[in-house]
């Protein structure tokens, strides 16, 4: 498994991140064996939202499942969201003050590591922002802050009065859900959806801004409508490539799947959304695969994007 030194933080990390959005029904038992897993395999750091099953639920469920000893807590980081309430987005002050305490007390920890504004709230005032993360990191109780979805000038819009460095930005990739990539790759080509811009570049903007992103929903074909692994009725092509490079490489389609995102020199994390221990042994060995350009490119054209 790789790690990454993440830029504007003091945080040596796994590239992989396991996710915790889906553990909601599963028994403290299986919580912990995914947890154990996921250690085992060289996994650092753990994705919650305030979201997550219910109101803190998934916080909850993982604080109450699994007891972390303080060497343990030292050793791995701790990310969730705020954000988002039942049908809108609430960046104000006590809302976020609110939301993290609950998150805390949850998660059973005196600090979270990171911090996330889940998604661009349309009424967000920056001062608010500001005054919520600059007393959350005086009492120690973030340590570092990032966004999830959002575009460069609603980074710098924060920005403007937000002045704990902005470290994440969290965004929907998959091979086949990959426009944060493929439209720079088709700029300004007429007639084509791919060259659609439909982010402002958020990609090269992370990279010019030291800002790490995150890949979340890494295996969805697009939004939670299933995974694209093994499904050969639409993606038979990029399928039998994904095997192949498997075989060639000595891991999973998983596994290759994996290794597409973290080969980026963006440098992502790959944010993991399984409930099975062996696919997350599977996505480690991933991070250990360096692809060729020429697989990495084999791979986006089998999906049906366009290299023109
Ligand atoms: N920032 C945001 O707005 C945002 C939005 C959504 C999610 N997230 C974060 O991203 C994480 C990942 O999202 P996600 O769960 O949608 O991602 P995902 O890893 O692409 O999807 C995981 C789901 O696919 C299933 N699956 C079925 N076959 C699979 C296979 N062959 N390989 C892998 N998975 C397979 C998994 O089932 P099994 O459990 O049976 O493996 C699980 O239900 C979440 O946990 C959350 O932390 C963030």
């Amino acid at each position: 498994m790789k790690t990454l030194e993440l830029p504007q933080t003091d945080l040596t990390a796994s590239d992989v991140i396991v996710g915790l959005m889906r553990i909601n029904d599963m028994s403290d038992e299986d919580i912990r064996s995914l947890y154990t897993a996921s250690r085992d395999a060289g996994v650092t750091m753990f994705d919650h939202a305030a979201i997550y099953g219910g109101w803190h639920g998934c916080e909850e469920r993982f604080g109450a499942a699994v007891t972390l000893s303080a060497s343990e807590r030292a050793d791995i980081q701790l990310q969730t969201k705020v954000g988002i309430r039942q049908g809108y987005f609430d960046f104000s002050y006590d809302h976020i003050m609110s939301s993290v305490e609950e998150s805390l007390t949850a998660l059973r920890t005196d600090y979270i590591d990171v911090l996330l504004l889940h998604r661009p709230d349309a009424l967000v005032e920056p001062e608010e922002v500001a005054k919520a993360f600059d007393e959350l990191h005086a009492a120690g109780k973030v340590h570092h802050f990032g966004v999830s979805n959002h575009t460069p000038g609603q980074v710098e819009l924060l920005k403007k009065s937000v002045t704990r460095p902005l470290a994440f930005n969290q965004v929907q990739l998959s091979i086949t859900h990959a426009n944060v990539i493929t439209q720079g790759l088709a700029a300004n080509m007429g007639g084509l959806d791919q060259s659609i811009d439909r982010d402002n570049d958020i990609l090269n903007y992370s990279r010019l801004h030291d800002i790490t992103p995150q890949a979340w929903s890494p295996f969805q074909k697009g939004f939670f409508d299933g995974v694209f692994l093994g499904d050969r009725e639409h993606y038979a092509e990029l399928n039998d490539v994904l095997e192949e490079l498997a075989s060639a490489h000595g891991v999973t389609p998983t596994g290759i799947a994996v290794a597409w995102i973290t080969r980026h020199p963006a440098h992502f994390q790959v944010v993991l959304g399984t409930t099975n221990p062996q696919r997350v042994r599977d996505s480690a060995a991933g991070s250990d695969v360096v692809l060729t350009r020429e697989e990495w490119y084999r791979v986006l054209t089998a999906a049906g994007h366009t290299v023109p």
